[in-house]
């Protein structure tokens, strides 16, 4: 029997810092554009989550196959079959190694690596920094603060972020504040509505993530931008809009 530290390859008995460690390191092996398959990608997430929620370890397994009987379509077996069928037509049909990641995607959505605006802050940095991320990834972050996660079909980032356990901020989660606003470094995010945003802004690389998806395979953004200047003056109190949801 199978526990989340078995997947994540680490002791039972692993420190928070070492979960972390593991949890980046197996996620980047598992991901489909690295030789992963997605049902290992997720099977590698579901084992993280089940740690860090503090859920006994014994139940993991039997979760992953209430889980597999609620979705055969998505067995390990298959998604690792199909990820290996792929890579071999490739092979046949001479295509690079530079195809991979768009054509192994298969059901995998957009992988969308996030940071956060306060370790800029606390590091120094610039979202201008060419080498933002290389340097994000390598210190050592906490995984709420730097990380990878992939957006699902007709899902904002924001909900993908929620999906992921964040508490990414927004107030209207409607186009209409820039509580949610967020930097893309890299890739690009479409959004439906008009919105709030100048067009400098929009210029700047800034979305709304709670109504943005993103329109790359691949993509970089920088949350928790709302106190930036500009930005600041947009945001609104996000108690208000609690108030109206609750008497909805
Ligand atoms: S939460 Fe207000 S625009 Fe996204």
């Amino acid at each position: 029997m199978e526990s989340p530290y078995d997947v994540l390859g680490i002791d039972a008995d692993a420190d928070e810092d070492a979960v972390v460690r593991a949890y980046r390191h197996r996620v980047k092996d598992a991901h489909p554009d690295h030789d992963g398959s997605l049902e290992e990608f997720e099977r590698v997430r579901r084992a993280y989550e089940h740690i860090t929620s503090g859920r006994d370890p014994s139940t993991f397994e039997a979760s992953e196959r209430r889980r597999s009987r609620r979705s055969p379509t998505r067995g390990g077996s298959d998604s690792s079959r199909s990820a290996r069928s792929a890579r071999e037509s490739r092979a046949r049909n001479g295509q690079s190694e530079g195809t991979e990641g768009t054509e192994n995607r298969g059901s995998l959505g957009p992988t969308v690596q996030y940071l956060d605006y306060e370790v800029l802050e606390t590091h120094g940095w610039q979202l201008t920094d060419e080498d933002l991320f290389e340097k994000a990834e390598a210190a050592d972050l906490d995984v709420d603060s730097y990380g990878l996660l992939v957006v699902e079909e007709r899902e904002s980032l924001l909900e993908a972020a929620e999906r992921y356990g964040f508490s990414w901020p927004y107030a209207c989660r409607g186009g209409a504040c820039a509580n949610c606003a967020v930097a893309v470094v890299d890739g690009e995010v479409e959004m439906p509505v008009s919105t709030i945003l100048t067009d400098e802004m929009k210029e700047q690389g800034v979305r709304l993530s709670c109504i943005g998806t993103p329109v790359t395979d691949d993509l970089k953004v920088v949350f928790n931008i709302e106190k930036l200047p500009g930005l600041a003056e947009l945001r609104l109190p996000a108690e208000q809009f609690e108030r109206a949801r609750a008497d909805d």
